[in-house]
């Protein structure tokens, strides 16, 4: 293998951020495609990579919650509570920005999203780098979000930064996003941190956007999508239709005379499947990806909404 499509050492991973290189981290939910945040020209690095809108904010990585007042002001204790009880983790809290923040990051907002991401490899990153880490998640715009190093590969070839390989992610679905600015606090991004468990350290939290914000590029309709066009089906349609052509995403197993892959019935096993099922299934250039018809209930809600935006974008370009 050529020396630098290998995983870098920490040491080396620092030495490319702080040259102002693009690297792609690891973290529990997906790969990020992380820079500097102090750091502007790194940072349009990002943008012109993942060719993502300008005014997109972008989620900042950091050590721990004491590294909060490096980034925000006017930090509620509510998001002190919140990292106790979910950092490091997959959560994101957003807060008002700190004025030496860069706007390239925000995208010109008074806000920004603040994330203390649960991969050791990652942790000993940001210990050694100091900073934070503006990441999104590695892939390109409206395309499916990246769960293991040779997602980020396929996903940018030869453009493909130094990848630090952390393996498969084990949870696989992007964070929660919580707006600590808006009154009540609302949940801007479903994720396997569920509102149940938001609403002990925030009794009022809201779910779904207040106005369908352009701001959080998760939240435009057609997002996480494969190629291939899609379409949802129920288990009794999979059996009758014909599926010639077509490649199927079962849940539990798969139908009789069908081509494609299984998934747990299990929410989070199966958000921690999702996406990789998604890119495999992508990949066979089928007429079609038929998707079975996932459980209702709030465990579900994160992996529905993912299920939902890749509908909605699937065979189509961004
Ligand atoms: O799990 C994750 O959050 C992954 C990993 C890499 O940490 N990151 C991720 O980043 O999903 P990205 O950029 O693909 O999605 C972040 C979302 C975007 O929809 C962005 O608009 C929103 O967070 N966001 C970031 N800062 C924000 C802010 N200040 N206000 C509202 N939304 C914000
Ligand atoms: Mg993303």
């Amino acid at each position: 293998m050529p020396e630098n499509s290998s995983s870098p050492s920490i040491a080396e991973a620092c030495a490319i951020l702080r040259a102002g290189g693009l690297l792609a981290i690891p973290t529990e939910t997906v790969y990020g495609l992380a820079a500097d945040a102090r750091n502007p020209d790194a940072i349009a690095k990002i943008f012109a990579l993942k060719q993502r809108p300008k005014s997109h904010p972008l989620i900042v990585h950091i050590a721990d919650a004491g590294q909060l007042p490096d980034w925000a002001v006017e930090i509620p204790d509510t998001a002190y509570r919140l990292a106790a009880a979910f950092w490091p983790g997959p959560l994101t809290l957003i807060l008002s920005k700190h004025p030496d923040v860069p706007d390239a990051v925000t995208g010109g907002q008074a806000t920004i999203g603040l994330r203390c991401p649960d991969s050791p490899l990652t942790q000993a990153l940001l210990r050694a780098f100091g900073g934070g880490l503006a990441a999104p998640s590695a892939n390109r715009f409206g395309r499916l979000s990246p769960t293991s190093a040779g997602h980020v590969r396929d996903e940018f070839g030869e453009q493909s930064p130094r990848i630090l390989d952390g393996g498969e992610c084990g949870i696989g679905i992007e964070s929660t996003i919580v707006d600590l600015t808006s009154n009540p606090p609302r949940i801007l991004r479903e994720g396997s941190i569920r509102h149940a468990q938001l609403q002990v350290f925030l009794p009022d939290i809201q779910s779904g956007q207040a106005t369908t914000s352009p701001r959080v590029s998760g939240s435009l309709d057609a997002h996480y999508a494969p190629r291939t066009a899609m379409r949802r089906r129920t288990r009794a349609e999979l059996g009758a239709e014909t599926v010639r052509g077509s490649v199927v995403l079962a849940l539990k197993s798969l139908p009789d005379g069908a081509d494609g892959i299984a998934l747990p019935d299990s929410a989070d096993e199966y958000a921690r499947g999702l996406y990789s099922a998604l890119r495999q299934l992508d990949a066979r250039n089928a007429a079609e990806i038929l998707i079975e018809q996932t459980p209702e209930g709030p465990e579900w809600l994160a992996v529905n909404d993912r299920i939902a935006r890749a509908l909605a974008g699937a065979g189509i370009s961004p």
